[in-house]
């Protein structure tokens, strides 16, 4: 049967839940035996103050998972596309080209940027063939973090990050400073599914899988299927990315706790113990990983089930089985030992509101339209439906009285969740994508700091964005 010796040593120890564990490895595994290795992405990382690259959102066949797969959506020609690496005060410069057949632009999630011009602009519409000219000034206050770049074309958002459009921003700062960071073994996970049955269309056109919000049958990690990560460091920093437009990844590392250390907008003042780590779409976190811990045997970066809609037969689809989608494979050698440090980056709680507004989310129908995803009662459209000052601070209650869940993310400036169901967040952290499960209000205070200009906020389902679940916020200069 070839079950390798410490395969099935890890899986006695699973029980009940072994046999599913086992099917998804077995077939993980009988599919990485091809000889092909995704390319590495490339990274590049400024230096003196800035970072100046040619992008290019192009097809392109890449191996996927260890297949062949044609006709991708790519950054250069990769899945997942480059990281750039920059820093607090840094200028980067995107030459970009669209040799898509379709319109797209950039959005740079989680960043604070200015929303105009240039920069961080969803309203730009780069046609087939064209080129832009993206000149993004880093603010000298950016948190540190794990921050990402996709499509943001209206309409298109989610057959593009479908396709593979997405690519890492990482701003290095403080939390990279402290020595017990320093000394970890640094992998970042970009979690993205492909529809391994082409054309992706065909069932893509199906009107069910589109209302939940499209999923692939096929999970990567940086493009590889279930890979196998050799322990290198006592202490790993893992950074994770949901780039995926609409799965949620409900995270376990087998057998171990998860000491995570930073969410959307960067580092949490402590590090916060969890049996396991939800990422909806558009979210990041890193978690640090005591490997000395571990058993010698490879340790199981395990997806759960998760429900995240309420319609009956449209949620089954989605109650997956439990698959491990990589392998860290410790090693024999003993390495100095790190500690967890007990003290992060202190986060500043926000100030008091000026005022209070309420968003709920639910689906209906509109006239002419047919089904659509819909913020108070009204699918997008171009023009402001929520303004603000500079400088004011909010309090947003995000309802939701629809049937699904909701990741709800807003642009340019980040977030703290304040309460839960009227139950106050323990944990003060920034963020910018905050989950609103089927039934409740989640209150998060945002202050309007630096950039007036339009921008929006949105469903990060990206099927539910692409059907009106978003709203144009406009940010007045301050009076
Ligand atoms: Cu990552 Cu408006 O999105
Ligand atoms: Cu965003
Ligand atoms: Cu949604």
């Amino acid at each position: 049967m070839g079950i390798k010796r410490r395969e099935f040593l890890g899986l006695t120890a699973l029980g009940a839940t072994g046999a599913l564990l086992w099917q998804g490895c077995s077939l993980l595994r009988s599919r990485n035996s091809s000889p092909l290795a995704a390319p590495i992405p490339e990274i590049y990382r400024s230096e003196g103050g800035s970072l100046e690259i040619n992008l290019e959102a192009r097809y392109e066949d890449v191996i996927l998972g260890g297949e062949p797969t044609r006709n991708m959506m790519t950054y250069n020609g990769q899945i997942p596309g480059p990281r750039l690496e920059v820093q607090p005060g840094d200028r980067l410069i995107i030459h970009f080209k669209n040799s898509l057949d379709q319109p797209t632009n950039l959005h740079f999630h989680g960043l604070h940027l200015s929303p105009e011009g240039n920069q961080d602009n969803v309203f730009l519409h780069i046609e087939p063939g064209e080129t832009f000219h993206y000149e993004l000034e880093i603010h000298p206050q950016q948190r540190a973090g794990t921050y990402w770049y996709h499509p943001h074309h209206h309409g298109f958002v989610a057959e593009q990050l479908f396709q593979g459009l997405a690519g890492l921003i990482v701003v290095r700062g403080d939390l990279d400073e402290l020595p017990e960071i320093r000394a970890t073994q640094e992998e970042f996970f970009v979690l993205q599914d492909f529809n391994r049955d082409r054309p992706p269309q065909g069932m893509m056109g199906s009107h069910m899988n589109l209302m939940a919000g499209r999923e692939g049958n096929l999970i990567t990690v940086n493009g590889l299927f279930h890979p196998e990560i050799a322990v290198t460091k006592d202490l790993v920093r893992l950074r994770l990315l949901n780039a995926s437009p609409s799965r949620f990844y409900r995270l376990q590392l087998y057998g171990q706790k998860l000491m995570q250390i930073a969410g959307d907008g960067g580092a949490f003042s402590q590090p916060l113990e969890r049996d396991e780590l939800l990422l909806t779409p558009g979210q990041r976190a890193e978690v640090l990983i005591k490997t000395q811990d571990l058993p010698k045997t490879p340790i199981h970066l395990l997806n759960l089930p998760y429900q995240r809609t309420q319609m009956g037969m449209m949620g089954q689809q989605y109650n997956n089985a439990t698959v491990a989608i990589a392998d860290f494979t410790p090693s024999a050698q003993t390495f100095a030992p790190v500690q967890i440090p007990a003290q992060l980056i202190s986060v500043e709680p926000l100030p008091e509101p000026s005022r209070t507004r309420r968003f709920t989310l639910n689906h209906g129908m509109v006239p002419g339209q047919g089904m659509a995803f819909l913020i108070n009662g009204e699918a997008y459209r171009d023009q402001p439906q929520t303004t603000v000052r500079l400088n004011d601070v909010e309090d947003w209650e995000i309802v939701n009285t629809g049937t699904m869940d909701h990741p709800f993310h807003v642009h340019v400036n980040g977030f703290q969740v304040v309460s839960r169901n009227g139950v106050p967040e323990e944990n003060i952290a920034w963020a910018d994508t905050v989950l609103v499960r089927v039934g409740e209000t989640v209150k998060i205070r945002i202050a309007f700091r630096d950039f007036a200009g339009k921008t929006v906020y949105h469903c990060h389902i990206l099927d539910h964005e692409d059907l009106g679940m978003m709203g144009q916020l406009e940010i007045l200069p301050a009076s």
